[in-house]
């Protein structure tokens, strides 16, 4: 297969793009769902404008849904439904729209959703929906039996249209940024990936030896080639992704499925990000550090001597699939890496986060700020400090254990409580040269003039905020061991 271009491959390449990066969010399902109030909350996190078209269809028309319907019956009533549903869905920039119940009825309608947004069905139990629509002046809600047979005969409108399904405001967030959280997703990894184009499976070493055989299986008759990387951050480099780049047999319909820790995925990442100018990569990463943080939002990156994670790109992945069961395998040291980040997610969030839920923290972050220019940076919670001891330690200091040090020093300067980290991570002082440490801190680039940026925390969440280089020393000295 040649590695040019002709039309039949730029067809073959017109991967579905499966995210709301830059395209509407459109939330679909039956009445009773619940999709007016989480598009407002989705909306709400991800910085986004939340659209009600019934609500607007509404205004427009000057009278209720109910008396449209009454007066001049349903078939006008998805008439005016559909134009509304055109003009709403070429604006921009992307929104979140719930649409209708029965809009997705409209061929229109559904092309439309095709064409420009990412679906997400807004799944609901029949029960459940009835309770909540029963007693409103909904007009396909007056009656029981009918409600329940149009139930029954929507549901295969929905999936057709849907690119995902969710049943709360996370499990929104996760399929806006092409996330599935899913136990036993690597068994289903054939149909996760996305398209049916040919795929080259990139693991580590170690990962392979323990998940890569069941990956494969899963890949089916899609698997073109694997690949093994070494384990761990030996990945993250040029001649590695070179060697992988000499390997690959793809053309750009095919997808690379990166399977492992996040210095496979940053590598792999990388890789996908420049073979042939991009192709499409899934990421499945089997750390807790991956799942709930290097997996998620599309930064890819090798290290070369001058420094760690200094040439990169931004590639967001098609997919991104969460499986906790391959977690069981991982040793308890790598394990505590990821509760340092989890930890920090749950102090970013301001409320308790399991595997899923810091991952959709994170992907609302991403979602905001896909390139890092703004509230993306808030992940940095702990981590000047954090970098500013590994260095002082030669890299001979676990970043998670690195992590936890630094989310200590950020608490204090943010005048807050530090026991949740502690009981959580119980961070000791190591034991490096102060004035290393501190000339490190200086050279780590979130400075200006004689204050140091930094991330903190406030009762209304994370903020950036400048402080004394006194200050922030201090807070640097009390996690060294004197
Ligand atoms: N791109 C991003 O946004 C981002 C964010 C955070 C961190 N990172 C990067 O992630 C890297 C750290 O990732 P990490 O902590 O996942 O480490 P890692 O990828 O180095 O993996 C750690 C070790 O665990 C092994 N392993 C992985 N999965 C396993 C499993 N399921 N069972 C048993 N062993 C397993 C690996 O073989 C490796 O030896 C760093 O390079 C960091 O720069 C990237
Ligand atoms: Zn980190």
């Amino acid at each position: 297969m040649g590695a040019g271009v002709g039309p039949e491959q730029l067809v073959m390449s017109h991967h579905k793009v499966l995210n709301a990066l830059d395209r509407h969010l459109a939330l679909i399902g039956f009445m009773g769902a619940g999709k007016t109030t989480l598009a407002e909350e989705v909306a709400a996190r991800i910085g986004r404008r939340a659209i009600d078209a019934d609500r607007l269809l509404e205004g427009r028309a000057q009278i209720s849904i109910g008396t449209f319907f009454a007066q001049r019956g349903e078939t006008e009533f998805r008439v005016a439904e559909a134009a509304l549903a055109r003009d709403t869905f070429r604006q921009s920039p992307p929104a979140v729209i719930a649409l209708g119940g029965g809009a997705v009825k409209t061929p229109e309608v559904r092309s439309t959703l095709r064409e420009r947004a990412l679906t997400v069905l807004v799944d609901v139990d029949v029960d459940v929906a009835w309770s909540r629509a029963k007693d409103t002046d909904r007009p396909l809600a007056q009656d029981e039996q009918l409600f329940r047979r149009l139930y029954d005969e929507r549901r295969p409108l929905y999936s057709d249209v849907a690119d995902a399904v969710a049943d709360d405001a996370d499990g929104v967030v996760l399929a806006a940024a092409g996330i599935r959280y899913e136990l036993g997703g690597l068994e289903r990894l054939g149909e996760l990936v996305p398209g049916d184009g040919p795929v080259a499976l990139v693991t580590d070493s170690r990962v392979m030896g323990i998940h890569g055989a069941r990956a494969q299986t899963a890949l089916g008759d899609r698997l073109r080639s694997t690949h093994d990387l070494p384990a761990g951050e030996a990945a993250k480099q040029l001649h590695v992704v070179e060697r992988l780049w000499s390997e690959l047999r793809l053309d750009r319909g095919g997808t690379i499925v990166a399977l492992g820790g996040g210095a496979l995925t940053d590598a792999a990442g990388l890789a996908a990000a420049l073979y042939l100018r991009g192709i499409p990569w899934v990421s499945v990463p089997t750390t807790l550090v991956g799942q709930v943080d290097a997996g998620i939002g599309g930064k890819t990156a090798i290290d070369i001597p001058q420094g760690k994670n200094l040439v990169g790109a931004f590639h967001w992945p098609a997919r991104v699939v969460i499986d906790e069961a391959l977690l069981t395998t991982l040793p308890e040291r790598e394990r505590r890496q990821g509760e340092a980040e989890r930890i920090k997610t749950e102090l970013l969030a301001g409320r308790a986060l399991d595997v899923r839920g810091a991952a959709a923290y994170k992907a609302t972050l991403c979602l905001r700020d896909p390139r890092d220019q703004g509230v993306r940076q808030w992940l940095n919670l702990g981590h000047t400090f954090a970098h500013a001891l590994e260095a002082a330690a030669d890299f001979d200091l676990p970043h998670g254990e690195a992590v936890a040090l630094g989310l200590l020093a950020a608490l204090r300067l943010s005048g807050r409580d530090t026991k949740r980290v502690v009981a959580a991570l119980d961070p000791k002082p190591v034991r490096v040269d102060r004035e290393r440490a501190w000339q490190a801190l200086l050279r780590d680039k979130k400075r200006s003039g004689d204050a140091i940026n930094l991330v903190l925390l406030g009762d209304g969440g994370p903020y950036v905020e400048a402080r004394p280089a006194d200050e922030v020393r201090s807070a640097l000295d009390r996690l060294i061991a004197s």
